[in-house]
């Protein structure tokens, strides 16, 4: 990156004081760096100005944005690309299904060729190593599960949409079940505790818990039913995913590259949204402190991030801003995509060290505020910003990252290098066989109920009970039967009665039998949380 002689270029563009010169000196690192691309300065892409950003400040993590169609997906791919090459693990999620190919080698073509020229890349079409995950096994990939209790009442009020009053009666729903010692694996379990408070059986237990009222608890239980109907119960489970596998290289030394496949949930943004995040307060429970090393133990990539912040409670920013804040000292980097800037947080945005910015529209009243907030986060630079971000081609951004010394790059519009892994999905068919020769297959693949757990732990209890249920059940279905006839010779004068399965279910749970016969009683060790009130992993 020598500044002085050129003679390809007019003077004004190589001279040593000359801002182009400028800015790309404020790209010159010592230690290894990611390539991403050539300056654009006055109009011209100047392939002797790189554009780059340090290995070690990828843990001060970033964000990548602009509208829709100007290349986010592909910075992703170019990012995550050099970091697996680096021997740093990438996650990435795939929500349009157009991310799988970084495990296969790109096309070569005309476009790319000319790019390459353009950026002085050498570009030589390469697959990088993969893993491909799906939401509890809804579409290909291996299927990644979280238990009730590790997810936490934050990230459960997240999902099931409660409002402020609803998630702090939530957070005492778990913290009865944790001080009870109860693990909470799937969705039948959750709702069997609060169907059970709401219960005559359960209503001491209610008031002990103070603060909880039976029409809120209601609620939730009739949320909880919503949710499973709209088939969220592949989600909460086991085997729960143990998100060290992320952190894994491959046998030639290169970074990971873990694909979460997330087309099959697109219409359950709530959902896959708040999984991530799930993902990465697991990955901060369990991982120590690092401080900064010289390069991430991994990279993680946030896509439609602001399906995350919207309708998001203050607790669950606050664990969010927590989260980002504290997880760059144990050496993971995260980084958000989405469309402006004005979708994170300013907390969180404060937190961004690095910074992609694609092309935004400036059609509508709002999309030039947008834009002028866009511009006020970056610094002041020897552009006009403002025109600049409406100009840029697909393809190219305006760049700051954060030096070795962690102080922020003068802002670089930058055109950037093509991935070198395939821009769009890989075929359905190779995607099927890399899931199905992993060795995460047969240990994820089959979900297991563990619902008999809880009667294993009364078992004594449960055989002296046995005969009592059986004889009291048997009175209880001759009563239900008459109940039943008179209700049928009522059914066609009266309004249509509510669904009795719900009651059934939950009277029918392994959890409530054991529940109702422990009232008082420790089940297991207290369960502690952590941020998020997600629960530590048992290992
Ligand atoms: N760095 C790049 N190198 C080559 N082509 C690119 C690059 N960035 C974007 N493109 C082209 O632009 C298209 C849209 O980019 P994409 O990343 O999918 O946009 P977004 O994610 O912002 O909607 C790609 O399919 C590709 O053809
Ligand atoms: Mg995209």
């Amino acid at each position: 990156m020598s500044e002085s002689t050129d003679p390809a270029l007019p003077e004004d563009r190589t001279a040593p004081a000359g801002p182009a010169a400028e800015i790309a000196a404020g790209y010159a690192f010592t230690g290894p760096a990611l390539d991403l691309g050539a300056l654009l300065w006055d109009g011209a892409c100047l392939p002797d100005r790189q554009i780059r950003i340090p290995l070690a400040m990828l843990n001060r993590h970033g964000l990548v944005a602009g509208a829709t169609g100007t290349g986010k997906t592909k910075t992703l791919q170019l990012i995550a690309e050099q970091l697996s090459a680096n021997g740093v693990p990438v996650f990435l999620a795939d929500i349009k299904g157009d991310v799988s190919g970084i495990t296969a080698p790109g096309t070569p073509g005309e476009r790319i060729d000319e790019r390459a020229r353009d950026v002085a890349q050498i570009w030589e079409p390469t697959g990088y190593p993969g893993e491909f995950y799906s939401l509890g096994g809804i579409g290909p990939g291996i299927p990644l599960r979280s238990t009730v209790t590790s997810f936490g009442p934050v990230l459960m009020s997240k999902v099931l949409q409660l409002n402020q009053t609803q998630e702090q009666s939530l957070g005492l729903i778990f913290h009865y079940a944790d001080t009870k010692g109860l693990e909470l694996i799937d969705l039948k379990d959750l709702r069997a505790v609060v169907a059970f408070l709401v219960s005559d059986q359960g209503k001491p237990e209610l008031k002990g818990i103070g603060g909880l009222s039976t029409v809120t608890a209601g609620v939730i239980l009739r949320a909880l039913t919503a949710f499973e109907q709209q088939g969220a119960s592949e989600f909460f489970g086991e085997p729960e995913f143990d998100t060290s596998e992320f952190l894994r290289t491959a046998a030639d030394g290169r970074g990971l590259v873990s694909v979460l496949e997330l087309p099959a949930v697109q219409d359950k943004p709530q959902l896959f949204s708040t999984f991530l995040m799930w993902l990465l307060a697991d990955l901060y429970n369990d991982l120590p402190e690092v401080g900064d090393l010289d390069k991430p133990k991994l990279v993680f990539f946030f896509d439609e991030a602001h399906l995350l912040f919207s309708g998001a409670s203050k607790a669950f920013l606050a664990s969010i801003t927590q989260t980002v804040r504290l997880i760059r000292s144990k050496g993971v980097g995260v980084f958000f995509v989405t469309q402006t800037p004005k979708d994170v947080p300013a907390d969180v945005l404060a937190q961004l060290g690095n910074r992609v910015q694609h092309a935004l529209r400036a059609f509508t009243p709002d999309d030039a505020k947008a834009l002028k907030a866009t511009v006020k986060t970056f610094p002041r630079s020897a552009y006009d910003l403002e025109e600049l971000l409406t100009g840029l081609g697909t393809g190219e951004a305006v760049i700051t990252v954060l030096s070795e010394n962690g102080a922020p790059t003068p802002v670089a519009a930058t055109r950037l290098r093509a991935p070198q892994s395939l821009m769009g999905p890989v075929a359905a068919a190779d995607l099927e066989r890399a899931v199905k020769s992993s060795l995460l297959w047969s240990r994820y693949a089959e979900p297991v109920d563990r619902e008999s757990a809880y009667e294993k732990i009364s078992a004594e209890q449960a055989a002296a009970e046995a005969q009592a249920e059986a004889a009291a059940a048997a009175a209880e279905a001759e009563k239900e039967a008459k109940a039943a006839e008179k209700e049928a010779a009522r059914a066609a004068r009266s309004a249509p009665k509510p669904d009795p399965s719900l009651a059934e279910q939950v009277v029918g749970s392994g959890l409530f039998r054991s529940l109702a016969r422990s009232i008082g009683t420790q089940l297991g060790r207290e369960i502690s949380r952590s941020i998020f009130g997600t629960a530590r992993r048992r290992r």
